[in-house]
């Protein structure tokens, strides 16, 4: 490592070029890991942690500069309330055991998502570990919890329609730049990939304004099963995809220019 380098930062990564900087995950199938097994549903909340801890320690090895995780959404209340507890006690424990290491690795951690509904006890430590890792410079570790996309962007309105009615912002200065800005995800790039496990193709209120020109990988993997191997196979076939945004791909330009 040279001088002023510390673990974890990106310059240290070789080949990162290939590597999307911005990777998010949609982690799901937990219950289904554990109903195969014929184990309570927790079992493979359990089991879906270690698998976080895991692909934490991968992304950054592979050198992803931001890593995003659904870990609940907004709609997940909806679930029985022994269940929903035993998320936000996952979470708590999660900070409260992990966070040390987390900043010993050089991790910047961001917790996405409305906070106005979490309990005071764990706001403060979510604030907690945004504080201390503030000013660390690897990956950032972004989790999404109680996180809606349509709850976010409605925060936004709500918060734009206030500094209009003030005079704060005039309504023709709101543009994409001032929406994003607002987002929970300001001063992060979109992702570039998206992965979803367990099977399932949909998106589930999940940065639905980030991911407008995001890769989706579906893989049929249960999150408590992904590993190295998965996450690899899943930036392959990112290397595969012919990203346009709109545009056309090279060697079409002229014919279509001639047509
Ligand atoms: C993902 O696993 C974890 C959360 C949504 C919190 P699920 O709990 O959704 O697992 P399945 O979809 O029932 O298998
Ligand atoms: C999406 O998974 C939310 C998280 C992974 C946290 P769900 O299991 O809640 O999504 P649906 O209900 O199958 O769409
Ligand atoms: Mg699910």
């Amino acid at each position: 490592m040279s001088a002023g380098q510390r673990p974890g930062d990106h310059a240290q990564v070789p080949s990162q070029a290939q590597v999307p900087s911005h990777v998010a995950v949609i982690m799901d199938g937990n219950g289904r890991w554990a109903q195969l097994r014929g184990f309570p549903r927790q079992e493979g909340h359990r089991r879906g942690l270690e698998a976080l801890r895991r692909t934490v320690k991968n992304a950054a090895d592979l050198g992803i500069e931001f890593l995003t995780l659904y870990s609940f959404s907004t709609e997940n209340w909806r679930r029985p309330a022994t269940e929903v507890s035993f998320l936000m006690g996952l979470l708590r424990r999660f900070v409260e055991k992990d966070l040390a290491e987390l900043d010993a690795s050089n991790v910047r951690v961001r917790i996405i998502g409305g906070r106005s509904d979490l309990a005071p006890d764990l706001r403060m430590l979510v604030e907690h570990a945004e504080a201390m890792t503030r000013d660390n410079t690897g990956m950032t570790l972004v989790i999404a919890f109680n996180y809606g996309s349509r709850d976010e962007i409605t925060r936004v309105a709500r918060q734009l329609a206030a500094d209009a009615a003030a005079g704060r912002i005039a309504p023709d200065a709101i543009d994409e730049a001032a929406i994003s800005a607002r987002l929970d995800t300001a001063e992060m790039p979109d992702p570039q990939l998206v992965i979803r496990t367990s099977g399932e193709t949909r998106i589930s209120n999940f940065l639905l304004w980030q991911a407008a020109y995001a890769e989706f990988v579906f893989t049929p993997v249960l999150w408590p099963d992904f590993d190295r191997a998965a996450l690899e196979e899943a930036l392959a076939e990112y290397r595969r995809r012919e990203r346009r945004f709109g545009g056309l791909s090279e060697p079409t330009d002229r014919s279509v220019g001639a047509a």
